[in-house]
C-alpha cells in the first residue's frame, strides 16, 4: 500500500518524507487555501521534495477550461497528477489529459458507478471519499470494497486512492480491503504509531531502568 500525504503544508510533508513513508501528495483547493500559498509555487516546492505523484486540482468546471488548467498544472513537474472532479466534464478532461500522457486523479468519487466511469476514462487514480460518506451515515469503506471487487472483476488498472481519511481505522481497513493508496492528513499518519499499551509498556520499562542505576551513554 502506498501512502500519500493529504496536505499542502511543506514542513509537515518534509517531516514525513524524512521518515521515508511518503509515496506521494494530494492537494485540493481547500488545502491550498489553508496553506496561504500560491498554488503554482507551493506545488512546485512539493514536487521538488517528493518523487512520487503530486495531485494538483483544476478549478474550472467545463471540460475545455479544465483541460487548459490541467496542462498548465502538468507543466509544473513531471510528477504532477492532474486532479479533476468526478463530473461529466471532469471525465472528458480525464480522457483528454490521460490521452496526452498525464497522470490524472479523478476526485470526489462517492459511488461505484462513478468509479467505473473514471476507470473507463483512463484515470490513473480514482479517489473515493470515505470520511464524507461516513459523515452522512453511509459506509465509506463499503464503497472501497465495492470498487476493489469491480476493478478486479474487469482488471481495470486505475488505482484506488482511499481519500477523506479521518482515522487510523480507515487506513487499516482500506489496507485490508486492498486499496492501492491511502491519502491521509499528517496528523492521522502520525497517530498510526500510537497505542496505549506501547505507552504503558514504555513507562514500566523506564521505571525499572531507573532502579538499575545504569546508563547506556
Ligand atoms: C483527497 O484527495 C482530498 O484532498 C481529501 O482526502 C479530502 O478530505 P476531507 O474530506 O477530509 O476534506
Amino acid at each position: 500500500m502506498k501512502f500519500f500525504v493529504d496536505t499542502a503544508d511543506i514542513e509537515a510533508i518534509r517531516e514525513l518524507h524524512d521518515l521515508g513513508i511518503v509515496d506521494g501528495v494530494t492537494t485540493n483547493p481547500s488545502l491550498i487555501q489553508k496553506s496561504g500559498r500560491d498554488i503554482l509555487e507551493v506545488t512546485k516546492e512539493i514536487c521538488d521534495l517528493v518523487e512520487g505523484p503530486v495531485s494538483a486540482e483544476v478549478v474550472a468546471t467545463k471540460a475545455p477550461a479544465m483541460i487548459e488548467e490541467g496542462r498548465k498544472l502538468a507543466q509544473i513537474a513531471s510528477n504532477i497528477a492532474v486532479k479533476v472532479p468526478l463530473t461529466w466534464d471532469g471525465l472528458k478532461a480525464c480522457k483528454t489529459l490521460s490521452g496526452e500522457g498525464h497522470m490524472v486523479n479523478v476526485t470526489l468519487c462517492f459511488s461505484a458507478a462513478q468509479a467505473i466511469l473514471a476507470a473507463k476514462a483512463g484515470a490513473t487514480f480514482v479517489s473515493p471519499f470515505i470520511g464524507r460518506l461516513d459523515d452522512i451515515n453511509l459506509d465509506g469503506l463499503d464503497l472501497i470494497a465495492d470498487i476493489r471487487t469491480i476493478y478486479n472483476n474487469y482488471d481495470f488498472r486505475t488505482e484506488i486512492l482511499a481519500a477523506s481519511i479521518r482515522s487510523v481505522n480507515h487506513i487499516s481497513e482500506a489496507a485490508k480491503i486492498g486499496a492501492d493508496v491511502v491519502t491521509a492528513p499528517p496528523a492521522v499518519l502520525q497517530s498510526m504509531a500510537a497505542h496505549p499499551l506501547t505507552d504503558k509498556g514504555l513507562a514500566a520499562f523506564m521505571a525499572d531502568w531507573q532502579k538499575t542505576g545504569q546508563k547506556i551513554l
